[in-house]
């Protein structure tokens, strides 16, 4: 039977890191899957982690089994991060949260979810999104619709297109946003668009269903949360899919979670009842260890205190490298302006190419990006940037 199956084309982002380490040119520079990386091109264990890693090591006394929810003490350290303090939600009683094999699992074992809470409902996606959204919420059978974000022309959000298809999206559907750091576009929505968005969201009678990848890597912890924040506190039912893969850089670990908001604590019950049953069926529990080095620097405040200063400089130095490449590409040309690149936030930029031109600069310069012409600017480092950006003059130009 096996013969039957035909070869599939490699992921378009991570089988780029596959191609990348294959290249043997010593200048090549890898701006494909969204990975930080230090100006070693280096993407490091923090300092946080390692400490709490060893922490973990001298304390770990058992491996049995944790639960299909995970730690408890994870779970309540990360509805803190997700909801900031004091919030109502989490006050009444109507939060659930669980662990997750990171934020595709969370994404996995929601869209499992949606499909017992309501079958034929039609889920939302920005575009563009995540080239592995569609992928992974179509093969767990939901179904899929976009709605307008991007504006490839304007480098922005097309906040009047996307409110008019908001405004036609039926009660019960579902609308996947991104919390923050917008994957691939990089341009998120201001305090006030996520206002109108909370408002849509009450009146039309849609369930917001938020994926928070990097939170952290826009304007902070808390700053990139406001959107979640407001939603909790402005519609009933609300589902967040979180990820530690890139804010604690415990990418091989698979750390996420899930968290839910539910109208009330009774069908918070049921819900949670239904979310266990979900992942019993799937993984039974979730990986151990990055959840706990989560719940290690989340319960100890100088290891919070060094995440949180470590997290800082990683945003701040993508902030630089934003500067530093929109500096390096308006000297080196006139006619496109890319200081949209400045603005826009978390690891990705859109460049603006043909694939013909980002092709280009795979084959002649080693430079690899999606074909989207996606870059992660975190994959920069201040000495490859003379290089990087004249290679996109040069296929701009020719
Ligand atoms: C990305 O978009 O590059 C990252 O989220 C990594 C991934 O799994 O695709």
């Amino acid at each position: 039977m096996f013969e039957s199956l035909p070869l599939l084309p490699a992921d378009p982002i991570l089988g780029l890191s596959a191609a990348f380490q294959q290249d043997t040119n010593p200048n090549k520079v890898d701006l494909g899957v969204g990975v930080y990386k230090n100006d070693a091109g280096v993407t490091p264990v923090m300092a946080a982690v390692a400490a709490a890693e060893r922490l973990r090591l001298n304390l770990e006394n058992t491996k049995a089994y944790t639960s299909p929810a995970g730690y408890p003490g994870a779970n309540n350290a990360v509805v803190g991060l997700v909801y900031g303090t004091g919030h109502t939600a989490v006050s009444d009683n109507r939060v659930r949260t669980i662990q997750t094999p990171g934020g595709c699992g969370a994404l996995r074992v929601a869209a499992e979810f949606i499909q017992r809470a309501k079958p034929g409902a039609t889920t939302w996606v920005s575009t563009p999104t995540w080239a592995n959204h569609i992928p992974l919420l179509g093969s767990a059978g939901l179904t899929l619709r976009e709605y307008p974000y991007y504006n490839y022309a304007t480098h922005s959000i097309d906040f009047d297109a996307m409110v008019a298809c908001l405004n036609n999206v039926p009660a019960g559907d579902l609308v996947l946003l991104h919390a923050c750091c917008h994957n691939p576009s990089g341009a998120d929505l201001s305090r006030e668009q996520w206002q109108e968005v909370a408002r849509l969201a009450q009146t039309r009678g849609f369930v917001p269903f938020v994926d928070m990848a990097y939170q952290g890597f826009g304007e902070g912890l808390d700053e990139d949360a406001y959107g979640i924040r407001l939603l909790a506190e402005s519609v009933p039912e609300l589902i967040i899919a979180a990820s530690f893969s890139k804010n604690f850089g415990l990418y091989r670990e698979r750390a996420g979670t899930l968290s839910l908001v539910f109208a009330n604590e009774t069908q918070a019950n049921a819900g949670m009842s239904q979310l266990l049953s979900v992942t019993r069926g799937l993984y039974s529990m979730p990986p151990a260890h990055g959840s706990a080095i989560v719940d290690i620097i989340l319960h100890n405040s100088g290891l919070t205190r060094q995440w949180q200063e470590e997290l800082g400089q990683m945003r701040q130095r993508i902030q630089n490298l934003r500067a530093e490449l929109v500096s390096a590409l308006n000297q080196r040309q006139g006619e496109r302006d890319f200081s949209f690149i400045a603005h826009e936030r978390g690891m990705f930029s859109f460049l603006g190419l043909s694939v013909e031109q980002v092709h280009r600069l795979k084959n002649e310069f080693s430079i690899y990006m999606t074909d989207t012409s996606r870059i992660s600017v975190a994959g920069l480092t201040t000495e490859k940037m003379a290089y990087v950006s004249q290679a996109i003059v040069n296929v701009l130009r020719a």
